[in-house]
C-alpha cells in the first residue's frame, strides 16, 4: 500500500470510530425523543429487560473470544521463517467445550426471547383495553377509534395506564409502526392485520416513526403518541367525534370562501371533513387544529408552514401524493382561514 493509501485508510478508520461513537452516544442520551433504551411503558420495559441482559451476555462472549483470538495470534505467532507449529489431530475436550458452551448460552437466551415474544404478541381483551386501528399510508399514519366515530392522523391519543390494542393495516406498501419508548416495531403489511400492544406509564408526547423503507418520504413518516389522563383522553375523544361546523359567510367571509374553495379545488375529494367532505385518500381534517403537526408530523401546524405546504406539497415532502394545485396566494389565505376553523 502506498503512503497516501495508508493515510486514507487510517483517516477512514478514524471517521468510522468517531461515527460509531456518536451513534452509541445517541443510544444512551435520556433527552433523545426516540431513545430505545429509555422505556416508558410496560411493553417497552419488557423488551428492555430482555435486550439488556442479552446485550451483556453478547458483550462478555465478544470480549472473551476477541481476547482469545488476539492472545493466540500473539502468543503462537511464527517467530522465524523456518519455524513450524506443533501438528495436532483435534482435541475432543476443547471441541466439546466450545460446542456445548455456546449451545447452553443460546438456549438460555432463546428461552427468554421466545417467552417475551409470546407475551408481547398476546392480544389483550376486556373492558379496560382500548382498541385503535392504525393504517399506514404513503407517508402518514391514520388512527381510528372503533365505536367512537373518531379518525385522526399522525398524532395518536391514548389514556395513560391502559393497554392499547393496536391493529395495524396498510393502505399501500409495507410500513413499520415504531414508538420506541412505548413498544418495539411491528411491520404494517398490506392485506394483513398485525397486532401490537402499547401502554404509557406517564402522560406525555412519545415520538416515533415508520421503520420500514416505504418510498420517497419514508424518512418523513413520523408519528406521535399523546398519552393523557383518562379524563383528558375522554374529552379529546368526545370533541373529535363532533362534525365540523361550516363557517358563517357573514361572520367569517374569508373562511367561508375557503370552504367553497376546499370543494372547488378538489381538496374535498381526498380529505374528510365530517359533515362537509368525505374524501378518503388523505388525512381526515375535521379537527386539524387539535393537532400540533401535519404532513406525517413533518411540520409544526402554523400559518407559515401551511402556506409553504399549500404552494407546492411535493416540494416540501418528496413524493407527496397531495399534488401542487397551483393555488394563488389569495386562495391559500382563504383555505388557511377555513382550516383555522377546523377545531
Ligand atoms: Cu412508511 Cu417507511
Amino acid at each position: 500500500m502506498s503512503d497516501a493509501g495508508r493515510w486514507t485508510s487510517g483517516r477512514r478508520r478514524l471517521v468510522l470510530v468517531a461515527a460509531a461513537g456518536m451513534l452509541l452516544a445517541a443510544c444512551g442520551d435520556e433527552e433523545l425523543p426516540q431513545n430505545t433504551f429509555d422505556p416508558q411503558g410496560p411493553v417497552s420495559r419488557q423488551l428492555d429487560d430482555l435486550i439488556k441482559p442479552v446485550g451483556i451476555i453478547a458483550g462478555v462472549v465478544f470480549v472473551l473470544v476477541m481476547t482469545l483470538v488476539i492472545y493466540s495470534a500473539v502468543r503462537f505467532r511464527r517467530r522465524s521463517e523456518d519455524e513450524a507449529p506443533v501438528q495436532v489431530h483435534g482435541n475432543a475436550k476443547a471441541e466439546l467445550a466450545w460446542t456445548v458452551a455456546p449451545a447452553v448460552v443460546l438456549a438460555v437466551v432463546g428461552v427468554f426471547t421466545v417467552g417475551t415474544v409470546f407475551e408481547i404478541n398476546e392480544v389483550p381483551a376486556g373492558p379496560d383495553v382500548l382498541e385503535v386501528t392504525v393504517t399506514g399510508h404513503q407517508w402518514w399514519w391514520e388512527y381510528e377509534y372503533p365505536g367512537a366515530g373518531v379518525t385522526t392522523a399522525n398524532e395518536m391519543h391514548i389514556p395513560v395506564g391502559r393497554k392499547v390494542a393496536v391493529k395495524l393495516l396498510s393502505d399501500d406498501v409495507v410500513h413499520s409502526f415504531w414508538p420506541p419508548k412505548l413498544a418495539g416495531k411491528v411491520d404494517v403489511i398490506p392485506n394483513r392485520v398485525n397486532n401490537m400492544v402499547i401502554e404509557a406509564e406517564k402522560p406525555g408526547i412519545y415520538y416515533g416513526q415508520c421503520a420500514e423503507f416505504c418510498g420517497l418520504s419514508h424518512a418523513n413518516m413520523k408519528l406521535r403518541v399523546v398519552a393523557q389522563s383518562q379524563a383528558d383522553f375522554d374529552a379529546w375523544l368526545a370533541s373529535n367525534a363532533r362534525p365540523a361546523r361550516l363557517p358563517d359567510a357573514e361572520l367569517d367571509p374569508e373562511a367561508a370562501a375557503g370552504a367553497a374553495l376546499f370543494r372547488a379545488r378538489g381538496c374535498a375529494s381526498c380529505h374528510t371533513v365530517k359533515g362537509y367532505a368525505a374524501g378518503t385518500v388523505g388525512p381526515d381534517l375535521t379537527h386539524l387544529q387539535q393537532r400540533e403537526t401535519f404532513a406525517g408530523s413533518m411540520f409544526d401546524l402554523d400559518e407559515k408552514n401551511l402556506r409553504r405546504w399549500l404552494r407546492d406539497p411535493p416540494a416540501e415532502k418528496p413524493g407527496s401524493l397531495m399534488p401542487d394545485l397551483d393555488l394563488s396566494e389569495d386562495d391559500i389565505s382563504s383555505l388557511i382561514a377555513y382550516l383555522d376553523t377546523l377545531e
